[in-house]
C-alpha cells in the first residue's frame, strides 16, 4: 500500500506539473502576442499622427522646429523617442535620450525606405529590449525620409517572468491539494473498503465470525465484495462440510449432508440424472425499474429442495411465473442458479392467463387444496378448471420429455397436487424413466377424497409413479384406501404398494425436512447478542416488549392464523400481568390473493389484529405485530433467533416446515415451539407443545407455559428436536427417496408376493 501511494503521489507530481507547464507556456506565448501586437499597434497609431507634423514641420525647412518637435516625445510611458531621417537615412532629427541607444540607421527603417511601407522590429539593444517602428515621410508623394518611433518593451518580457512565477506557486498549491485530496479518497474509498474487507476474509477464515455474517460494505467495491462473499460463502461451507464429516467419522454418526447426498446420488444414478418437476419455481425475475430482482417466493417446497438441487446438480422443471422470467432465460428457456452461484438447470415453463386460472388458482388451489386439507372451505369443482388441469400436464410432460430426451433411465421426482396426472403421462412416452412424486400436502380419507368428480383419473395419473411419497404413514394409508376403493389394482398391504395393469407403484412416507447438519453454536446465538438482536428488533418495529413470540406463514385458511391470534387475546386476559410485556410478531406472507377466499382472508387477519391491538394496546406496546409481506430466510431468521417462542397452528398441514426451521435456527438451544397436533411435523416433533388450534383455551394456555417454562426444560426439549431434525434432514430425505426409487424394479413382470389382496372396487 504504501509503494502504490509512493508511486500514485510521484505520478500525481509529474502529471499536474506537465499539465500547469504545457497550459502555461500557451498562456505566456498568447500573453506575450497580445502584449506585443498592443504595443505595436500604440506605435503605429503614434507615428500615424506625428508623420503629418513632422511632414508640414520638415517642408518648411526648419530642421529646428523639427528638433523641437522630436524632443517633446521623450520619457512617455514606455516611449523612449522618435527620430526623424532622411531618405539616405542619415539622422534629420532625434529624440536625445535616443541617440545614445542608436548608433546606427535601424535594420527597421532601412526596410521601411525601401519597400515604402511601414515596418516594425523588436530588437534587444544591449540589455535593452525594445520596439522600432519605422514609417516612410513623403513630401509632394514623393519619399522624402522616415520617422522611427523606439519603444521600451522590456515591461513585456517582465511580465512574462511573473506569469511564470505565478504558474510555480500554483502548481506548487495545486499537487500539495490534488495529492492530499487523491489520498483522502484512496483512504476512504479504496484502502479502508479493502482493509475491512481483509479483516472481514481474516476473521472468516480463522472462524471468529460465521459464515453467514455479512461483508462490511464496500462502497464503490460491491460488485466485486459480492463475488468475494459468495466465494468466502462456499469456501466456508466447504470447510463447515469437511468438518462436519471429520466429525461425524469421528463420532461414528451417519448423519447426511450435502457432500455425502451428492457423492451418493452419483453412484446411485450412474451416469443418469436427477430431473425435479414443480409448479412453483425456486427463483423469479421481477422487473423493478430498470434492474431485475431476483425472488425467492415463500415456499415449504422450494426450501426443501433447493438443497438437493445444489447438492446434486440436474434440472428443476417449473412454471416460469415472474414478470420478468422470460428475460432470464436463454433459447430453450433454460437458466443456471442460483443467480449467485450457478449449481442447477432451471426450465421455466409458460402458462398463459387462462391456464393459469384453471389448473393453479382453479383445479389446483380452490378444488384439491381444500379438498386434502379438510379445513371446512369447501372444494370447488370446474370442468373447465379440469380441462386446464389435465392440458397443463400435458404441457409439462412435454417439457419433461424434452428435457430428458438424451438422458437414458432418467430419475424424474414430480411435485406435489398440481402434477397427479403427470407420472402416467411421463411413463406412457417414457418406460425407462424412474419417475415418483412426492405429495406435499395431507391425503384425507376415501369418504372425504370421494367427492372429486376425478378421483379415478387422479388415482390413475399418481399410480403410473414407481413411488408415490406422502409426509406421515397415515396419509399413505388413506391413499391406500382411496385406491382400494377407486381402481382396479392390488393392494399390497404388507409392503405398501399398489400393482395394476403389471405397473407395480411403492407408496411410501418420507417426511420432508430442512437443511440442518451443523454441530456448532453459530455466532451470534449467546445470550447477550440474542438480547442486542431482540432490543434491534423491537426497536424497528416501534415496540417495547419483554417477551416476543413469532409466527411465519403464507396467509392461507390452513394455517389457523385468526385462532392464533384468538389464543394471544384469551392469553392476555386469562393472564393480564402478562400485558404490555408480551408481543407476538406474525409475518405473514400475502398468497393466491386473487381467489376471494385468499383475499377476504388477509382482510380478516388485518382486521383481527386490529381488533385485539386496539383492546390491550399502551402507548410503546402492542400485542400483534401483523408484517404483511413476503420476508426473505435471512429476514426472518433473526426473528426465530430473537423469540420466546413459535407457534404453528395449522387446522391441517401434510409436514410444516416453519416448525422445523425456527429450531434449526435456535442453535441456542432456547426458545419453546407450539405446535399444532394436526401437522405432519408434530408426529416427529414431540417436545414441542403440542396443541390443538381449535381449542383457543389450550393455546392460551400453551403460551403461557412457553413464557414460563424453565430454561434447563426449554434447553432439552429444543436440543432434542434439534437432534432429529439433523438426524432426518432434508438429505436424508432425498437419500431415501431417490435410493427407494433407484431400487424400483422397472420390469413389470416381477413375480407377485404372497399376500395380495385382490380389489376390485370402480369408482
Ligand atoms: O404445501 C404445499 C405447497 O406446495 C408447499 O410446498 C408450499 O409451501 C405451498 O404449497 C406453496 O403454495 P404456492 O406455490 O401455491 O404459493
Amino acid at each position: 500500500m504504501r509503494l502504490l501511494s509512493v508511486r500514485l503521489i510521484v505520478s500525481l507530481i509529474l502529471g499536474i506539473t506537465l499539465v500547469s507547464l504545457a497550459f502555461s507556456y500557451y498562456q505566456v506565448v498568447q500573453e506575450k502576442r497580445t502584449l506585443r501586437g498592443d504595443l505595436e499597434r500604440r506605435a503605429e497609431v503614434l507615428g500615424e499622427s506625428l508623420a503629418g507634423n513632422v511632414e508640414k514641420i520638415w517642408g518648411t525647412g526648419s530642421n529646428q522646429a523639427l528638433q523641437r518637435l522630436v524632443q517633446r516625445f521623450g520619457n512617455r510611458e514606455h516611449l523612449i523617442g522618435v527620430a526623424v531621417y532622411d531618405r539616405r537615412a542619415e539622422v534629420v532629427a532625434m529624440t536625445p535620450e535616443l541617440g545614445k541607444m542608436l548608433t546606427a540607421s535601424p535594420q527597421a527603417l532601412t526596410q521601411a525606405l525601401h519597400d515604402n511601407h511601414n515596418e516594425s522590429a523588436f530588437v534587444k539593444l544591449g540589455d535593452a529590449r525594445i520596439l522600432i517602428f519605422a514609417l516612410p515621410l513623403h513630401r509632394e508623394d514623393e519619399l522624402s525620409g522616415g520617422l522611427v518611433i523606439v519603444h521600451d518593451a522590456g515591461y513585456i518580457q517582465a511580465q512574462m517572468l511573473r506569469v511564470w512565477r505565478e504558474t510555480f506557486f500554483r502548481v506548487l498549491v495545486q499537487v500539495f491539494l490534488v495529492v492530499f485530496i487523491t489520498l483522502l479518497i484512496v483512504r476512504w474509498s479504496i484502502s479502508g473498503p479493502i482493509a475491512r474487507a481483509a479483516q472481514w476474509m481474516r476473521a472468516m477464515r480463522t472462524g471468529r465470525i460465521p459464515s453467514s455474517q455479512k461483508m462490511p460494505d464496500l462502497d464503490m467495491f460491491r460488485p466485486l465484495a459480492h463475488e468475494v462473499a459468495t466465494m468466502a460463502a462456499s469456501l466456508s461451507l466447504a470447510r463447515n462440510a469437511a468438518e462436519n464429516e471429520a466429525r461425524l467419522r469421528e463420532a461414528g454418526e451417519s448423519m447426511w449432508t450435502a457432500d455425502r447426498l451428492s457423492v451418493h446420488l452419483q453412484a446411485r444414478l450412474a451416469g443418469s440424472r436427477l430431473f425435479v418437476v414443480s409448479n412453483r419455481e425456486p427463483y423469479m425475475h421481477q422487473r423493478n425499474g430498470k434492474s431485475l430482482n431476483v425472488v425467492v417466493p415463500p415456499s415449504g417446497l422450494v426450501t426443501a429442495l433447493e438443497p438437493v438441487l445444489n447438492a446434486c446438480d440436474g434440472t428443476w422443471i417449473a412454471h416460469g411465473s415472474g414478470d420478468a422470467d422470460l428475460e432470464a432465460v436463454d433459447g430453450h428457456d433454460r437458466l443456471r442458479v442460483p443467480p449467485d452461484d450457478p449449481r442447477y438447470t432451471l426450465r421455466r415453463v409458460w402458462l398463459n392467463k387462462q391456464e393459469e386460472e384453471g389448473y393453479y388458482y382453479g383445479f389446483s388451489n380452490e378444488g384439491l387444496w381444500p379438498l386434502c386439507h379438510i379445513a371446512h372451505t369447501r372444494p370447488i369443482f370446474r370442468a373447465s378448471d379440469w380441462q386446464h388441469y389435465q392440458e397443463v400436464n400435458r404441457k409439462f410432460t412435454d417439457a419433461v420429455l424434452e428435457e430428458i430426451e438424451d438422458t437414458p433411465s432418467p430419475v424424474i421426482l414430480v411435485q406435489d397436487y398440481h402434477f397427479a396426472l403427470l407420472p402416467q403421462m411421463i411413463k406412457e412416452k417414457r418406460p425407462d424413466a424412474r419417475v415418483a412424486i412426492f405429495w406435499h400436502i395431507p391425503w384425507p380419507n376415501p369418504e372425504a377424497f370421494g367427492i372429486c368428480p376425478w378421483q379415478r383419473q387422479l388415482v390413475d395419473g399418481l399410480l403410473g409413479a414407481d413411488l408415490i411419497g406422502f409426509h406421515v404413514q397415515s396419509h399413505c394409508n388413506n391413499f391406500l384406501q382411496t385406491v382400494d376403493r377407486v381402481v382396479e389394482s392390488r393392494v399390497d398391504w404388507e409392503h405398501f404398494s399398489v400393482l395394476r395393469q403389471d405397473h407395480r407403484t411403492m407408496v411410501r412416507p418420507f417426511p420432508i425436512s430442512v437443511d440442518l447438519t451443523d454441530d456448532e453454536p453459530a455466532a451470534g446465538s449467546n445470550n447477550e447478542s440474542r438480547y442486542i438482536e431482540r432490543a434491534s428488533l423491537t426497536r424497528t418495529l416501534g415496540i417495547e416488549a419483554t417477551f416476543l413470540g413469532i409466527g411465519v406463514d403464507r396467509v392461507d385458511y390452513t394455517k389457523g392464523i385468526l385462532e392464533r391470534f384468538l389464543a394471544i387475546e384469551r392469553f392476555l386476559e386469562k393472564y393480564p400481568a402478562y400485558q404490555g410485556k408480551f408481543t407476538f410478531v406474525q409475518i405473514g406472507a400475502p398468497s393466491r390473493t386473487h381467489l376471494k377466499r385468499y383475499h377476504d382472508l388477509l382482510a380478516e387477519v388485518e382486521a383481527e389484529a386490529d381488533r385485539i391491538n386496539w383492546r390491550f394496546q399502551s402507548d410503546k406496546w402492542k400485542p400483534i405485530v401483523f408484517l404483511k409481506r413476503q420476508h426473505s430466510h435471512n429476514e426472518i431468521t433473526p426473528y426465530y433467533r430473537a423469540a420466546d417462542l413459535c407457534m404453528v397452528t395449522s387446522l391441517h398441514d401434510g409436514m410444516n416446515l416453519v416448525a422445523k426451521e425456527f429450531l434449526a435456527a435456535r442453535a441456542d438451544e432456547r426458545g419453546v415451539l407450539i405446535l399444532s397436533q394436526f401437522t405432519g411435523a408434530a408426529r416427529e416433533l414431540r417436545d414441542a407443545l403440542l396443541v390443538n388450534p381449535y381449542d383457543i383455551d389450550q393455546s392460551a394456555e400453551a403460551i403461557r407455559v412457553a413464557l414460563e417454562m424453565e430454561p434447563e426444560d426449554k434447553q432439552l426439549r429444543v436440543h432434542r428436536m434439534r437432534r432429529t431434525i439433523k438426524e432426518h434432514n432434508i438429505y436424508r430425505w432425498a437419500s431415501n427417496l431417490i435410493t427407494e426409487l433407484c431400487e424400483v424394479r422397472l420390469d413389470a413382470t416381477e413375480e407377485e408376493p404372497a399376500k395380495l389382496h385382490a380389489n376390485a372396487t370402480v369408482a
